[in-house]
């Protein structure tokens, strides 16, 4: 496990683009859990700018954005509309896992089934001062 104090948001998409750049190539499983507003969806936008994706969204509502990228395939869901595990199946998950796939989930900890095929889970926890502790967990 890794942990960084205090990073300000540009140290955070640096963190991010350092992660996407070790993982590019491969396929990887990355949960992203904090509170609203505590930077995930920020996380992903600094992860994909390193793989040359640029136009990252919220995706809160819609719940799966597929980017390809030359290398890697990224997918950026977020289960935070999500309620029951059943609504899980839609999404088609389960076909982009272990495929070279790049897949980031904001709110991964509401399904401990899905955080627990996580490869790598990130936390992240906002600070006084625009700050974020960062606690990195590979599984
Ligand atoms: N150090 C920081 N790291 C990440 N985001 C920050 C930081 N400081 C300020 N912010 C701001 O906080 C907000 C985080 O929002 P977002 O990434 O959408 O959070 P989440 O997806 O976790 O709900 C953004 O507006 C971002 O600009
Ligand atoms: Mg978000």
């Amino acid at each position: 496990m890794a942990s960084y104090k205090n990073l300000d948001l540009k140290q955070l998409h640096r963190l991010a683009a350092a992660l996407a750049l070790t993982l590019k190539g491969r396929g990887a499983t990355i949960g992203l859990t904090g509170t609203l507003g505590a930077g995930k969806t920020t996380f992903v936008q600094g992860f994909a700018k390193a793989l040359g994706i640029k136009k990252i969204s919220s995706p809160t509502f819609v719940i799966r954005h597929d980017h390809r990228a030359r290398r890697s395939n990224l997918y950026h869901l977020d289960f935070y509309r999500l309620t029951k595990a059943s609504q899980l199946k839609n999404l088609g998950l389960m076909e982009l896992l272990g495929r070279n796939n790049l897949i980031l989930i904001e709110w991964v900890e509401k399904f401990s089934k899905i955080e627990k095929l996580c490869d790598i889970v990130v936390t992240f926890k906002i600070k006084p001062g625009n700050v974020r502790d960062i606690t990195i967990k590979a599984n």
